[in-house]
């Protein structure tokens, strides 16, 4: 299978007044031709800086230290903010956390989809509203959604908009940030279902951030956990659902009771670190029940322990 999208050693710091916080600290993975990885931490581990990076979009005062983003066979790392600008929506996009606040209030949906396809293809406003039709016919809205603005929509109504403009150009890969977080559980359904048959469709290549295992066990055939910066284990769904490997991952899934009440992750004992000053050795070793003296000390590598499934722990390393 092709691959799609390729993370190398990425490094993401924020450099604040009150220090540099690690928010993404070499980070590798590939997503192959109709992947969907689901990405998954508690908050503040990165998933959604992570994102950011792989569109060449960190806010100030972060940026990209280091590694490397490849999108097909471009080097998106390598590019300058005008080549990146062609590339973004027409090749990745992202559906971004908290997204519906993106929609432009004072304009109707039909609108600023359109002015979207107009910049990035020169198409006339005619052409381009044939298009938006499609894609909001494609997102189960009525076309009357066209001519109305923001405010008219419900939240699920805005979105699926939101969904629609990010396929618009159909990138390769769509990076969705808790696209379902805000919504009602009724909605999350109806949006879930959304982007299943879109992945299925659109033969769509996907990373699915959110804080909520029981949502990619949905849609994912891949998985990434995430602890304060680093993936920590990295496996196919069945693999990291019926053998995790990683402490942490085993504390994520028995905070899950059963796949269908969803729950948050936060009743793992302690907090996150502060990514300004991480703990060293292994990043887990303050939480984990496992920790020995080598934890402390030095980092694990991050190593495939099984065909296709990798963690980094030193509990699979003799020592
Ligand atoms: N603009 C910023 N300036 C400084 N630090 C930031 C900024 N944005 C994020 N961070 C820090 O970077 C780290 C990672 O944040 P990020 O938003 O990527 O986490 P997340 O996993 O997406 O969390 P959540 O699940 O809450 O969305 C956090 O420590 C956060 O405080
Ligand atoms: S390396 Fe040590 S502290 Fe880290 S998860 Fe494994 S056992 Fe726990
Ligand atoms: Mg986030």
């Amino acid at each position: 299978m092709a691959t799609a999208l390729r993370v190398e050693n990425l490094k993401v710091y924020y450099f604040t007044t009150r220090g540099v916080v690690k928010a993404v600290d070499g980070v590798s993975f590939v997503v192959d031709e109709g992947d969907v990885l689901g990405v998954a931490g508690e908050s503040g581990s990165g998933k959604s800086t992570l994102g950011y990076a792989i569109l060449g979009l960190v806010p100030p005062p972060g940026r990209i230290v280091g590694g490397r983003v490849i999108l097909d066979d471009i080097e998106l790392t390598a590019l300058s903010e005008d080549e990146l600008r062609k590339i973004r929506w027409s090749k990745v996009s992202m559906v971004f956390q908290g997204a519906l606040n993106i929609l432009n209030p004072v304009m109707r949906i039909g609108d600023q989809m359109a002015e979207i396809l107009i910049h990035h293809k020169g198409i006339s406003k005619e052409e381009a509203l044939k298009v938006v039709r499609e894609h909001l016919r494609m997102v189960g809205l009525p076309l009357d959604v066209v001519k109305r603005y923001p405010h008219e929509l419900s939240g699920g109504m805005k979105q699926r908009v939101v969904i629609a403009m990010a396929l618009l150009l159909k990138p390769r890969l769509v990076i969705a940030d808790e696209p379902t977080t805000a919504l009602d559980v009724v909605i999350q359904a109806q949006i879930m279902n959304l982007l299943k048959q879109l992945k299925e469709e659109e033969k769509l290549s996907m990373i699915f951030i959110t804080h909520d295992l029981s949502l990619i066990a949905e849609i994912a055939n891949k998985i990434a956990i995430m602890y304060a910066g680093k993936i920590v284990e990295l496996g196919s769904s069945e693999d990291v659902y019926a053998k995790p490997l990683h402490p942490y991952t085993q504390s994520l899934l028995n905070s899950i009771p059963s796949i269908k009440q969803r729950k948050r992750l936060s009743w793992i004992p302690g907090a996150p670190p502060d990514l300004r000053d991480p703990p060293p050795g292994c990043r887990f070793h303050p939480r984990c029940p496992f920790a020995m003296d080598v934890c402390r000390r030095e980092e694990p590598p991050f190593i495939e322990i099984e065909k296709g499934h990798y963690t980094s722990c030193w509990l699979y390393l003799k020592k």
